[in-house]
């Protein structure tokens, strides 16, 4: 059957709007279309990517999973979960993991869990959630109505209650806001759909002293910044602050779907049996995939391979810069890196991406203003140097 883009508005919701082209074919960063037109990939599936694509590693995990066991449900448990669960407490503060399917999904079963150890240690009342302005934590209905973009939760009827909402990097703001009815502050190490914004170091600490002093629990969401984005297995490990949840989805499948949620043995305790679940979280290929993820990502060679590509994507975008003065800042961590427009440019991020993409270089936006890069964590550099060099003409062509 042949299918084409035309198709996509025929048979699919209409809740997204895709690109002109239709891709068929992934090799590391390079990706082809139906017509054999290549694409250096900048975007990664929205940072999901990590290996590139159909990294060797991960289509021989995926293979050999699938000529084995697909899928149990929780009703049984499986070995490549156990598996992955033990290699990501290792390697992080926690030292108990819930598996699901998707971001969001891992940030509800947060949400839920600190609820509820609340509620177990507290009684009722301390409930409020606490989350930051231009914050990105899901679709579900609690995780877009804590995320910080009320235009992603309106129009569809009454919200859940007990989430405020303060500015990003605004410690004061935080503190006026909280109180002993305060079970939770979630946020992001660093804002990726909200534009790319680092959060200063002594606000991240201020946000974790004013968690203890109200007893309130840390949500880290680190679905973005996660599994090596930031050049660290998670970019709480840079920051000298630990959570007391974090949720990991997107790059800790490599482009396999799965979601996790890491805690605490003390307040993993609080999701009883019954209370909370997923038929698919831990499904032995999601796991297997993850596994074999993990297993490259979380090495010297590939986490200091990130430092160096985000030098590299930097000096390069300045220069471009020095020719064209369309950016006012150049900003990120790791391989989350942003470039916000300039102020006659304000608004026209989406021009520069279909303008880069008719050039053969995917990128992404964050918001309406930054031209936003999360490519593999091991692309070549010759790959960043095409790209960015197809980027250069496409802005060219652009503003003349
Ligand atoms: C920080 C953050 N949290 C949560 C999500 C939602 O993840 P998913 O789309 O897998 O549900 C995203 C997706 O962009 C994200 O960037």
């Amino acid at each position: 059957m042949k299918v084409t883009r035309a198709t996509f508005n025929d048979v699919m919701v209409p809740n997204y709007n895709p690109a002109k082209m239709v891709p068929v074919k992934g090799e590391g960063s390079r990706v082809w279309d139906q017509d054999g037109t290549e694409y250096v990939d900048f975007a990664g599936g929205i940072a999901v990517n990590c290996l590139g694509h159909c990294h060797p590693a991960m289509v021989n995990a995926l293979t050999e999973q699938g000529n084995k066991l697909w899928h149990l449900s929780n009703v049984f448990t499986n070995e490549p979960a156990m598996r992955l669960a033990k290699k990501l407490t290792d390697a992080t503060f926690a030292e108990r993991v819930y598996f699901a399917n998707s971001g969001a999904e891992a940030n509800e079963a947060a949400l839920k869990l600190a609820r509820r150890w609340a509620l177990d240690n507290h009684g009722a009342g301390k409930d409020q959630i606490v989350a930051f302005a231009k914050g990105f934590h899901g679709r579900t209905f609690f995780t877009v109505t804590v995320g910080g973009q009320p235009a992603y939760s309106e129009g569809f009827g009454p919200k859940p209650g007990g989430i405020e909402h303060v500015e990003y990097n605004d410690l004061a703001a935080l503190e006026a806001q909280m109180s002993d009815k305060t079970c939770a502050v979630m946020m992001e190490p660093l804002q990726g759909e909200g534009g790319v914004i680092s959060p200063d170091l002594e606000f991240v600490k201020g946000v974790r002293a004013l968690c203890d002093k109200y007893n309130a629990l840390l949500i880290f969401d680190e679905v973005q910044t996660g599994f090596g984005r930031t050049g660290s297995l998670y970019a709480y490990q840079q920051l000298g602050v630990t959570p007391d949840i974090l949720a990991s989805a997107k790059s800790l499948g490599g482009g396999f779907p799965i979601g996790a949620m890491l805690t605490t043995a003390a307040i993993a305790e609080h999701l009883k049996p019954g209370t909370h679940g997923s038929t698919y979280g831990g499904n032995p290929l999601a796991c297997a995939v993850a596994e074999a993820v993990f297993d490259v990502v979380n090495t010297d060679e590939v986490l200091a391979g990130v430092k160096a590509r985000e030098e590299l994507f930097k000096t390069k975008l300045a220069e471009i810069n020095e020719r064209y003065g369309i950016f006012k800042d150049i900003r990120g961590k790791g391989l989350l890196i942003g470039a916000e427009l300039s102020d006659k440019y304000e608004g026209k991020a989406r021009d520069f991406l279909n303008a880069g993409a008719d050039e053969g270089v995917m990128v992404l936006v964050a918001g309406p203003s930054v031209i936003r890069f999360t490519p593999s964590l091991i692309i070549p550099e010759a790959d960043v140097l095409e790209g960015l060099a197809r980027f250069e003409k496409a802005i060219a062509k652009l503003v003349g």
